[in-house]
């Protein structure tokens, strides 16, 4: 099959190259993937960074697995014996184990679940890793109609499905995002948008029940400002610095817990089938819906991570088409 590999890091390692399919293992189906989407996870990985990172992408060398990309929909072909809710023929989306800008992928049973009813492959491919991730944030802060939410990054892949599940869930959301990105957060939900390049969300009284940061470099304290007593920092904003990422604003946050009036939550997102099927069932409701900017073929797959690489300004997702 052809798929998107590298035995290094670095840009200049990444070509689509053909490699033996992959066979499913245990509890794993084998799926034909149609298409991929394209994450921040997928510039860690094939940059290397950060560079303390190294030994839990796969090595100091290279990336384990070799292949990149973790989000997929397709079709699947085959399954382990062990495998009783999928069958070959059944369309699914979800998190691929040893990557998915490739023709074929294997993924665990337990983290793909069936194409929602309303959606294409492309839309499908979207959501994994940035829906699943909003999902499990806005868990954790319990958050409640009528609490005030701020969601920084608002405009992409996690911080479009986080302004819709927030605003699904009846609380009032500020997204702060870039003027290109204004309109569409506010069609999601948004009472009200920040435009970052003119504005400062941490400036200002205390005013917010919650404060996710996915994207902008605010400090947590600065953030800390604008949130009332008791109130929750979502820290999610993984620093793009090459050398040590998000280590040092991760570092400070349980002292931050202890000593201000706010607490600070980081969640590591787990790759759940079972929290794909809430957002399935959050689409057929009609309170959430996949905005894909742009889709790349396989062969232009590395100019798709490139988007997503630094501090970047995607809207919504990108998704690596294979079919
Ligand atoms: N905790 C976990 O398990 C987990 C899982 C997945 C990802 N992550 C991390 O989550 C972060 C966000 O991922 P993502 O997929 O949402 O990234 P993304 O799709 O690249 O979105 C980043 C967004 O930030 C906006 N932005 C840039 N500067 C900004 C600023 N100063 N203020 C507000 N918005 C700004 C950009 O657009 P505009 O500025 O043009 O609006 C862009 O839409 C990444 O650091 C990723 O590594 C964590």
């Amino acid at each position: 099959m052809r798929a998107l590999t590298q035995d290094r890091y670095g840009w200049d390692a990444l070509a689509v190259r053909d490699v033996p399919d992959p066979a499913p293992g245990k509890d794993q189906v084998l799926v034909e993937v149609h298409a991929a989407g394209v994450n921040p996870y997928d510039w860690h990985y094939a940059a290397g960074q950060p560079l303390v990172a190294r030994p839990m992408l796969g090595g100091l060398r290279g990336p384990t697995p070799s292949v990149r990309g973790a989000d997929l929909s397709g079709v699947v072909l085959k399954t382990d014996p062990g495998v009783t809710r999928f069958a070959p023929g059944d369309e699914v989306f979800g998190f691929g184990s040893g990557g998915t800008f490739a023709e074929l992928a294997v993924a665990d049973a337990g983290s793909i679940a069936r194409l929602p009813a309303d959606l294409g492959h492309v839309e499908a491919a979207a959501m994994p890793m940035a829906a699943v991730t909003a999902l499990q944030f806005l868990r954790a802060a319990e958050l409640r109609a009528g609490q005030r939410i701020a969601i920084t990054g608002a405009g992409g892949g996690i911080g479009h499905f986080a302004v819709q599940i927030a605003a699904a869930w009846g609380a009032e959301v500020t997204g702060v995002c870039g003027p290109r990105n204004a309109a569409m957060v506010r069609e999601l939900g948004a009472s009200e948008v920040v435009d970052h390049t003119t504005d400062d969300i941490t400036a200002g009284e205390p005013r917010f029940d919650v404060v996710f940061t996915n994207a902008g470099r605010y400090s947590l304290r600065a953030l800390g400002r604008v949130l009332v007593p008791g109130g929750l920092l979502l820290a999610n904003d993984g620093s793009r610095d090459g050398l040590l990422g998000p280590m040092p604003e991760l570092a400070v946050a349980p002292l931050l817990s202890r000593t201000r009036p706010y607490r600070v939550v980081n969640v590591e997102a787990t790759r759940s089938g079972e929290d794909l099927s809430v957002l399935d069932g959050m689409v057929a409701d009609g309170v959430l819906l996949p905005i894909v900017s742009a889709t790349y073929p396989l062969d232009r797959a590395v100019d798709a991570i490139r988007q997503v690489a630094g501090q970047g300004h995607a809207r919504g997702k990108l998704v690596v088409t294979l079919v």
